[in-house]
């Protein structure tokens, strides 16, 4: 290398100093650019101040530049090398620790050597390094080197400035993205608060509706006032632009309209009576639900009704119906709204709640009105009805009661229920009825109520009963009916002296029969009272008056003179019509007495008589002449079932017994030729009879008097031949 000269010194210091006076300004120029721009600018710059081959300047991978590598060539041919070929020429500096550093390399083309120097930028953050080549051997000397690391220097601060200002950039768009993210959700909360609180207070609007009318409805009037109110309340609940209420017929089994909102003509028309229909009301009622069709366009079932919605304009409608206590269909609520909609669960909520209050109303009103109806039945009724408490105080008596015991209007009814009666009514129902009531639930019978001024007896025929809480079964109350029966009465005790005049009748008839052995009966004692008054005068006409003998035959007389006597006390006493009188009474004693009147007429008429009749028979309580007068009547028939037999020995047999402790039974039986099976079971038929001078009378009325001593009497074919008569009466009472 020669020597400088001093005046070439100067100048190239003299450059140098020009050049990096460029340098230096090169930063402000630099400011508003880009990375490229400025790595591209400070290549050329060098390329051209220091007058090199190559400036490669190589993006570090880590750094957050927005450039790529730039690769400049200062005319030697260095540009014409591949990527890969310069990298392996830069490759020992490349490879070296980020600090500057000097060095020679191989020129792969121009086979010279290249003075390279390579200088690291950036700082903190590493963001590359500037690799510059000369093929001047002097490369770099200490001004170049220094102008190199102005440069580099000048690019470096200019590129970490623009390297921080993006980073504070990228913050501040994250920040502004965030605050924009942050305020758009607040936004969104907001208006969503904003729902929340109109949703809020439309809710609460609609509370206050339903309160209203839960406090409105139970005091209105009818039925159909209920209703209105009520679609009313349903349409402003679900903003609907129509709607109609329907009423169950159950008679003819649908739906009718009785309430309706804006709906034309041609609708109420159409649905004026709604069964088995395939509209929303019609379904409701079936399936006892609601019913949403949210579009009728879309509802393949409501097709037939297409035509009359869209005239009527509305798309969708939903139907409620109202069931009432124990599933009974009550009536439909139904809402319409002109575009397809579905009302939301809160209002199909409340709309159920509507419908509850609406229901209940209803089913109050009508429970009413049944109520008044059964007041009114009470109240006209001409039967005593009266409630009392459990406890037996009286509480309640209609119109028909009061006037029934004499109880003057507005005049109190009496507190105890037993004072209504007649005191051995009274006592009566403390110790029977109501202990029968406690038992079954009711009581049924014949009591005697009492008039309260008069003090008059009002036979009564009486149902006594509880009332139970038709849900739960429990008692509530004791109710009773009472039905005069004073006219029954009357009529029957005209019937029972009619049957008894019948059977008085009956007994003369019978008696008449016996005429023949009764006068025979009495002739025979008179003959004999002829016979001995005879021979008493001949014993007191001899000569020695025999008074032993004529006081026999005075004995005898006035024996046989009671005799006949007694015959027509008996005969008398069955003749008169006298009342009757029920005394206690061994039933042998009465067969013996009809015995006695008929013993001439079994003589007569060739029967022989067997009487079993049974010691230590229990007293019965009958009536003597009616008893007399049955055993008489069985003891006819026979006689006169006998007449026909020849050819046997005509037997009558009397037989008592005592089968239980509890009755006697007397069978009457003979061995005449009996009855024809067909006619057994109307022999105890008034009027029937065989004979030709026969009533049919005997045993019917026989029948009647054994049983109004509450006894039986009945007739048996004898297995051999002839017929049996057997009755039976209560044991009971001390013989007399
Ligand atoms: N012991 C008997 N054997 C056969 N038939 C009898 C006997 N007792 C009654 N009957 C039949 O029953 C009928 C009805 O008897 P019932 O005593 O009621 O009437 P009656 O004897 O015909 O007429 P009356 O009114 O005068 O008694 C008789 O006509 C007779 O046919
Ligand atoms: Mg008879």
């Amino acid at each position: 290398m020669s020597a400088e000269r001093p005046d070439e010194g100067l100048d190239r210091f003299k450059r140098h100093v020009t050049q990096l006076t460029e340098v230096l300004a090169l930063r402000s120029i630099w400011h508003a650019h880009s990375a490229v721009h400025i790595l591209g600018a400070l290549s050329d710059t060098l390329l051209r101040m220091l007058r090199l081959s190559l400036v490669y300047v190589l993006i570090d991978p880590s750094a957050d530049l927005d450039a790529c590598d730039v690769w400049r060539e200062g005319g030697e041919g260095l540009g014409r090398l591949r990527e890969d070929e310069l990298r392996d020429l830069l490759a020992p500096w490349i490879a070296s620790d980020r600090s500057p550093s000097v060095g020679a390399a191989h020129d792969p083309l121009g086979g010279g050597r290249l003075a390279v120097a390579s200088l690291p930028f950036g700082f903190p953050t590493p963001l590359g390094t500037v690799f510059t080549a000369a093929s001047r051997a002097d490369y770099p000397d200490e001004l170049e080197m220094l102008l190199l690391q102005v440069a580099v220097r000048q690019a470096s601060v200019v590129l970490e400035e623009q390297t921080r200002l993006q980073l504070q950039r990228n913050a501040l768009a994250g920040i502004e993205a965030r605050v924009a993210n942050g305020i758009r959700q607040l936004t969104e909360a907001n208006s969503e608060l904003q729902g929340l609180q109109d949703g809020l207070a439309a809710e609460l609007r609609a509370m206050a509706d339903l309160h209203e009318f839960s406090t409105r409805v139970p005091v209105t009037s009818d039925v159909q006032s209920v209703l209105e109110q009520t679609l009313l309340a349903i349409m402003r609940l679900q903003n609907a632009d129509f709607g109609n209420a329907q009423l169950h017929d159950p008679e003819r089994g649908g739906l009718v309209i009785v309430a309706h909102c804006n709906l034309p003509l041609g609708f109420l028309e159409n649905f004026a009576f709604v069964r088995d229909d395939h509209c929303a009301s019609g379904r409701a009622a079936q399936a006892r639900k609601r019913i949403l069709i949210e579009d009728v366009e879309r509802d393949d079932a409501f097709a037939p009704h297409r035509a009359i919605a869209a005239a009527t304009g509305f798309r969708a409608v939903q139907s409620t119906p109202l069931i009432g206590h124990g599933g009974a269909l009550l009536g439909m609520l139904s809402t319409h709204f002109r575009k397809p909609h579905r009302p939301s669960e809160f209002e199909l909520r409340l709309t159920d709640l509507y419908v509850r209050y609406a229901t209940q109303a209803i089913e109050r009103k009508r429970a009413e009105e049944e109520r008044s109806k059964l007041a009114s039945i009470v109240e006209n009724s001409a039967d005593f009805i009266g409630i009392a408490s459990l406890a037996g105080q009286a509480l309640f008596l209609n119109a028909a009661g009061r006037k029934m015991i004499g109880l003057h209007d507005g005049e109190p009814i009496l507190d105890d229920i037993r004072s209504y009666l007649t005191p051995e009514d009274s006592e009566r129902l403390r110790s029977h009825i109501m202990p029968a009531v406690e038992r079954a639930g009711f009581w049924d019978g014949e009591t005697s109520l009492r008039h309260i001024r008069t003090g008059a007896v009002i036979p009564v025929l009486q149902h006594v009963f509880f009332i139970h809480e038709s849900q739960t079964g429990r008692r509530l109350a004791l109710a009773t009916v009472c039905r005069d029966i004073t006219e029954r009465r009357r009529a029957e005790r005209a019937a029972s002296n009619a049957q008894e005049e019948l059977a008085h009748a009956s007994r003369l008839l019978s008696l008449g029969e016996l005429t023949t052995s009764i006068a025979h009966e009495i002739n025979q004692p008179l003959a004999a009272i002829v016979t001995n008054g005879d021979a008493c005068f001949r014993w007191l006409e001899c000569d020695v008056p025999d008074l032993g003998e004529a006081r026999a035959s005075l004995n005898r007389i006035v024996r046989d003179a009671n005799r006949a006597s007694e015959v027509i006390r008996r005969v008398q006493a069955f003749a008169t019509k006298g009342t009757l009188i029920r005394s206690s009474l061994n039933v042998n004693d009465v067969i013996r007495e009809v015995l006695a009147l008929t013993q001439n007429e079994l003589v007569r008429e060739e029967v022989v008589l067997h009487t079993e009749l049974a010691d230590d028979l229990a007293a019965v309580l009958v009536d003597r002449v009616e008893l007399q007068q049955v055993i008489l009547n069985l003891v006819i028939n026979s006689i006169e079932a006998m007449r026909p037999v020849t050819e046997r020995t005509r037997v009558l047999s009397i037989t008592s017994i005592q089968p239980d402790a509890a009755s006697v039974e007397v069978f009457v039986r003979d061995n005449g030729n009996g009855v024809e099976l067909q006619h057994l079971p109307r022999l105890f038929d008034v009027f029937f009879t065989t004979k030709s001078g026969g009533m049919g009378l005997g045993l019917s009325i026989s029948r009647r008097i054994i049983e109004a001593h509450g006894g039986r009497l009945c007739a048996k074919p004898n297995p051999d031949c002839g017929l049996t008569l057997c009755f039976r009466v209560p044991a009971g009472g001390r013989a007399t």
